[in-house]
């Protein structure tokens, strides 16, 4: 009888399990440990305040002292592993609710009220650096020193004469296909017109685009061409590894300016993301940038999650832009399942973007594995000039 070798599909499944994998004993959860990630909006953290977040599928305390400084330590207390997020914050160290043991901000535990003073020195907690930029939180999980603060930095924001605007979702589901799809163009001619048809659906439209994607300094730049009549509408992505994508979208108001975007596609853990934007809008007068400022707020408790049943059956959000763009993406990635089975995927042309992102997942986790430097990825110095797209073509 003939032998059925089902080995080769059964190694493409793994070779691609490994690739969504983001605990600190995987291979992927050491790539993603190299560099820094945004974990949280500076908005929600008051100071005095604790909370408990997942990064990485670790679970951590992520308080705000009294001073005002962001400190991010593990989520159980030493003595007997109760949440520190339950206690309270003295001045910057967090004090346990169950027996009063105390921590500062690099995790060292200070005072333990029912034991003799001055034996605490030894008892410690994981700890990680954080740093707060444009209203995001993001920290370094990684070994040793970490990395200057340059890949996530967005020039754009930093510039006069722009507001920011900060949101996340958190989606269940693996943190990779919520990048794969940062970098597939194809479907915002797709998914994007579904259910309902927004300011991003109309100023992008149906049209398929010709896309082409190059490895960059800092990540991988994706370029969209659309025809429309004998014009063209080209968009471009500066997308930095491993999975924050900027572009320019379209205002609430088509009148207004296009605004600049990044998406961070954060793993909290295999089966959970976050999906953390920050927006850099253009001021131009007081009345328009509070119009924005107060729809963003109307926007802020929105997530897609909580809306899944009727995202499924096609009742999408009445809603211009923000809500809307996400439910779509959101019900055309959950559709995946949970983490997407990508040995059974028909990959096309138009999948190259994906195709290469993966290749460099590859190469990155090999290196870890063998050894060898990593990449030495650096922001783009002169990062893609994004058209005026208030007159949507050129
Ligand atoms: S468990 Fe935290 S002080 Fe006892
Ligand atoms: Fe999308």
């Amino acid at each position: 009888m003939e032998k059925v070798d089902n080995q080769g599909p059964q190694k493409q499944a793994e070779r691609m399990r490994r690739l969504t994998e983001t605990a600190k004993d995987t291979t992927m959860g050491k790539v993603l440990r190299q560099f820094w990630h945004p974990i949280a909006l500076s908005k929600s953290v008051a100071p005095g305040t604790a909370k408990r977040v997942r990064l990485l599928s670790e679970d951590l305390t992520l308080y705000r002292g009294e001073s005002g400084t962001v400190h991010l330590v593990g989520a159980r207390c030493a003595h007997r592993g109760t949440l520190l997020h339950t206690g309270w914050i003295e001045g910057d160290q967090v004090r346990c609710m169950y027996h009063g043991w105390k921590y500062d901000g690099n995790g060292q535990c200070t005072e333990r009220p029912a034991e003799r003073a001055g034996t605490e020195g030894h008892v410690r907690i994981p700890a990680y650096p954080v740093r707060e930029y444009c209203g995001v939180i993001f920290t370094y999980m990684g070994e040793g020193a970490a990395p200057d603060f340059d890949l996530p930095r967005r020039m754009f924001c930093e510039q006069e004469g722009v507001f920011l605007l900060q949101r996340k979702e958190i989606w269940p589901c693996n943190w990779l296909q919520v990048a794969e799809n940062s970098l597939d163009a194809v479907h915002v001619s797709f998914a994007h017109q579904m259910g309902k048809v927004g300011a991003f659906g109309q100023a992008i439209p149906a049209e398929v685009p010709e896309v082409s994607y190059e490895e960059t300094s800092a990540g991988i730049c994706q370029t969209a061409v659309r025809k429309l009549g004998d014009k063209n509408q080209v968009r471009v992505s500066d997308w930095t590894f491993p999975y924050g994508n900027t572009v320019i979208i379209p205002n609430v108001n088509p009148n207004d300016p296009w605004m600049e975007v990044t998406n961070w596609m954060v793993p909290i853990d295999d089966e959970h993301t976050i999906r953390i934007s920050l927006r850099a809008v253009p001021s131009t007068s007081q009345e328009a940038d509070d119009a924005l400022k107060r729809y963003f707020d109307e926007c802020d408790d929105y997530n897609s999650t909580d809306y899944h049943d009727e995202l499924f059956a096609g009742h999408y959000p009445d809603d211009p832009l923000v809500r809307l763009t996400s439910a779509q993406d959101y019900v055309a990635l959950i559709g995946q399942g949970t983490i997407a089975d990508r040995a059974s995927e028909c990959l096309g042309a138009s999948d190259r973007g994906i195709s290469m992102f993966r290749k460099i997942l590859w190469r990155e986790m090999e290196a870890v594995e063998t050894g060898k430097p990593p990449k030495q990825w650096k922001r783009l110095e002169k990062p893609p000039q994004f058209m005026d797209y208030t007159k949507k073509t050129a």
